[in-house]
C-alpha cells in the first residue's frame, strides 16, 4: 500500500482487509448459541467508518508492520468499539434506537442480548489479538495491555461512567476534556499505539510524538460528535441527532458554543500535524486521518 496511491484508494484497500478480517474472526452465524452469534455479526458488520482500523494501519506502514497483523489488531480495536456502541446506546445509558443507520442492538434483539453482545465481543477482541501467530508473545503482551487499559476504568469505561455522572450538572473545561479524553481519546490513542508496536521498536521520542498526535485527534474526534450531535440530522449520521441536549448532557457545544467548538477542533487537528512533524513524509496517512475526524459530516 503505497504512499502515492490516493488517500481514499488507501481508504479502500484498508477497509477491505478490516471487513474481510472482521467476517473471518467473528463466530460463523450458524454456530450454537446462533441468535447471540448473529447479534454480533449484525452489530460488527454492520457499517461504522472504521475510523479506528484506519489508525491501526496508518500508524502500522509508519512502523513497517504487515498486514496480517494489522488487520487483526484493528479487528480487536473495532470489536471493542462496536461493544462500547452498544452498550452506550441500552436504555440504562444514552437509551438510542438507531445506530449505523439500523435499529440498535437492544431494539432489534433485546436488552440481555445487547449486555452479551458487549460482553462476547470485548472478550473476542482480546481472543483474537492473543491468538495472532505471527508476533513475537512478549510484543503481544504489550499490545494486549495497551487495548485492555484503553478499554477499562482507566479509558473508555471510566470516562463513560463520568458521562453518565454529568447529565444535568455543568463541568468544567478541564473536567470535560477530561471525560472525552477518557471515554473516546483512549480507545483512539490505543488504536494508534497498536499499528506501531505491530512493526518495529518504538523509540521514547517516538512514542512521545504519538501520544501527543493522539492526544490531540482523541479530543478533536469527540468534540467533532458533539458539534454533529448540534448540527446534523439523524439520517445523515445514521444515529439519532440532538440528543445530548435533550439529555441535559455536558458537551463542548454546551459549554463553549458550537463556533468555539469547531475553532477547537481546527486548532487541534493542527496540533496533531505539528506532533507528526518528527517522522516526516512517511506520515502522510496520520496527517490524512487527522483531516477527515475533524472535518467529516458524519
Ligand atoms: C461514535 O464513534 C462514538 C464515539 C466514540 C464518539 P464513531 O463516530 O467512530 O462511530 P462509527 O464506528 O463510525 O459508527
Ligand atoms: C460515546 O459517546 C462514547 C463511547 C464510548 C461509545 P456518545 O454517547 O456521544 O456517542 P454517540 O453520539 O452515541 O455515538
Ligand atoms: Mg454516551
Ligand atoms: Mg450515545
Ligand atoms: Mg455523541
Amino acid at each position: 500500500m503505497s504512499l502515492f496511491a490516493s488517500f481514499e484508494g488507501w481508504m479502500k484497500t484498508v477497509q477491505v482487509h478490516v471487513e474481510d478480517a472482521l467476517e473471518a474472526l467473528l463466530p460463523p452465524a450458524a454456530a450454537q448459541p446462533a441468535r447471540l452469534h448473529a447479534a454480533m455479526r449484525y452489530t460488527v458488520l454492520g457499517g461504522g467508518k472504521r475510523v479506528r482500523p484506519l489508525l491501526v494501519f496508518a500508524a502500522g506502514g509508519l512502523f513497517g508492520a504487515e498486514t496480517a497483523v494489522l488487520a487483526r489488531a484493528a479487528a480487536a480495536v473495532e470489536m471493542i468499539h462496536a461493544y462500547s456502541l452498544v452498550h452506550d446506546d441500552m436504555p440504562c445509558m444514552d437509551d438510542d434506537a438507531l445506530r449505523r443507520g439500523q435499529p440498535t442492538v437492544h431494539v432489534a434483539y433485546d436488552e440481555a442480548t445487547a449486555l452479551l453482545v458487549g460482553d462476547a465481543l470485548q472478550a473476542q477482541a482480546f481472543a483474537v489479538l492473543a491468538e495472532d501467530p505471527d508476533t513475537p508473545p512478549a510484543r503481544l503482551v504489550a499490545m494486549l495491555r495497551v487495548l485492555a487499559t484503553a478499554a477499562g476504568s482507566a479509558g473508555m469505561c471510566g470516562g463513560q461512567a463520568i458521562d453518565l455522572a454529568s447529565v444535568g450538572i455543568s463541568l468544567t473545561l478541564d473536567q470535560l476534556e477530561r471525560m472525552h479524553q477518557l471515554k473516546t481519546g483512549a480507545l483512539l490513542a490505543a488504536a494508534v499505539m497498536l499499528g506501531a508496536l505491530a512493526g518495529r521498536d518504538v523509540s521514547a521520542a517516538e512514542r512521545e510524538a504519538l501520544a501527543a498526535y493522539s492526544n490531540a485527534i482523541g479530543l478533536a474526534f469527540q468534540v467533532v460528535d458533539d458539534v454533529l450531535d448540534a448540527t446534523a440530522d439523524s439520517a445523515t449520521l445514521g444515529k439519532t441527532a440532538g440528543k445530548d441536549a435533550a439529555a441535559n448532557k455536558p458537551t463542548y457545544v454546551s459549554i463553549l458554543g458550537l463556533e468555539q467548538s469547531q475553532l477547537l477542533a481546527e486548532k487541534l487537528r493542527r496540533a496533531a500535524h505539528d506532533a507528526l512533524a518528527p517522522f516526516g513524509d512517511k506520515a502522510q496517512r496520520l496527517r490524512d486521518l487527522a483531516d477527515l475526524i475533524v472535518q467529516r459530516k458524519a
